[in-house]
């Protein structure tokens, strides 16, 4: 599956020249350069040492990422988490994973296109605490927010949300600079068609037009505009990140079903 989106990421490249121009300079996609004492939950999740996720601080020994990037059946030692720096290859520092634990009504769905996307998609990680996430600078949890039991409570449409990642760019590197965005929240009802109506209340949706997130930013904080509280993760959106053909998909923590998982397993 990667091969395949990675090849038709490669010849949307080559056929669109005039588009390539335009966002050659420009990072994942088009978001501006961030200080991680900004987002000092922001976390990197590394497979035998190799960048696949973003990922966020919840607690002292907890983080919270997207289980489609921990579905495997690893073993959770071969996983990591850095942070506490801007620039992910220097100065970070490396937190030892011990566990973690996929929502037990995580989904894998196939659209018709032969994407892959995904429900109930949150893993909570538990580090060995040696070190855990306090006494560091730049590194602080999110405020989880409460329970919602209406249709939106800190997701409703029109609300600008703020997220911060190190996914990569349009050309396939991942950047070495933390970056950030602000998005919209779109209408769930406008958005289910662009995913064949399987977009659910565990999900909410955001314009990406031009400004995106992309491959490598799953499982990174959403956060409100002030940066307290985090309202969800990365989880999905357009194979060509940015191209404005779809919204960007998240992952909803005011969700019972989302939310009282993470309280379950974290205790937070
Ligand atoms: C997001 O919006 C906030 C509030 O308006 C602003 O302070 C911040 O600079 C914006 N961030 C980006 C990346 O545009
Ligand atoms: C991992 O977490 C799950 C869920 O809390 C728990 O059931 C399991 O015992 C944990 N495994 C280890 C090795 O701590």
């Amino acid at each position: 599956m990667k091969t395949i989106i990675f090849v038709l990421s490669f010849t949307f490249l080559i056929i669109s020249a005039q588009r390539e121009q335009e966002i050659v300079n420009n990072r994942i996609v088009n978001g501006q350069d961030a200080d991680i004492s900004d987002f000092p939950h922001a976390l990197s999740l590394l497979d035998l040492g190799r960048y696949i996720c973003g990922a966020s601080v919840i607690s002292r020994n907890f983080a919270l990422s997207a289980a489609h990037c921990l579905a495997r059946n690893a073993p959770p030692t071969i996983y990591t988490l850095t942070g506490g720096s801007t620039n992910r290859l220097v100065g970070s520092i490396v937190f030892h994973v011990i566990n973690y634990t996929n929502h037990p009504q995580y989904r894998t769905i196939r659209l018709s296109t032969g994407q892959v996307i995904w429900d109930h998609d949150v893993s909570v990680i538990e580090i060995d605490g040696n070190p855990s996430f306090e006494g560091h600078n730049n590194v602080r949890p999110t405020l989880l927010p409460n329970v919602c039991t209406s249709d939106c409570c800190g997701v409703c449409e029109g609300t600008v949300v703020t997220i911060a990642g190190w996914g990569r760019t349009h050309l396939g590197t991942i950047p070495m600079i933390l970056q950030k965005l602000n998005q919209t929240i779109v209408n769930h009802e406008s958005c289910g068609p662009f995913w064949e109506n399987e977009i659910t209340d565990r999900m909410f949706c955001v314009t990406a037009t031009f400004y995106d997130s992309c491959d490598g930013d799953s499982g990174s904080g959403i956060l409100n505009i002030d940066r307290h509280n985090q309202l969800g993760y990365v989880s999905f959106g357009s194979i060509i990140c940015g191209d404005g053909s779809a919204p960007a998909v998240y992952g909803r923590l005011e969700h019972p079903e989302i939310r009282n998982f993470v309280r379950e397993i974290s205790g937070v």
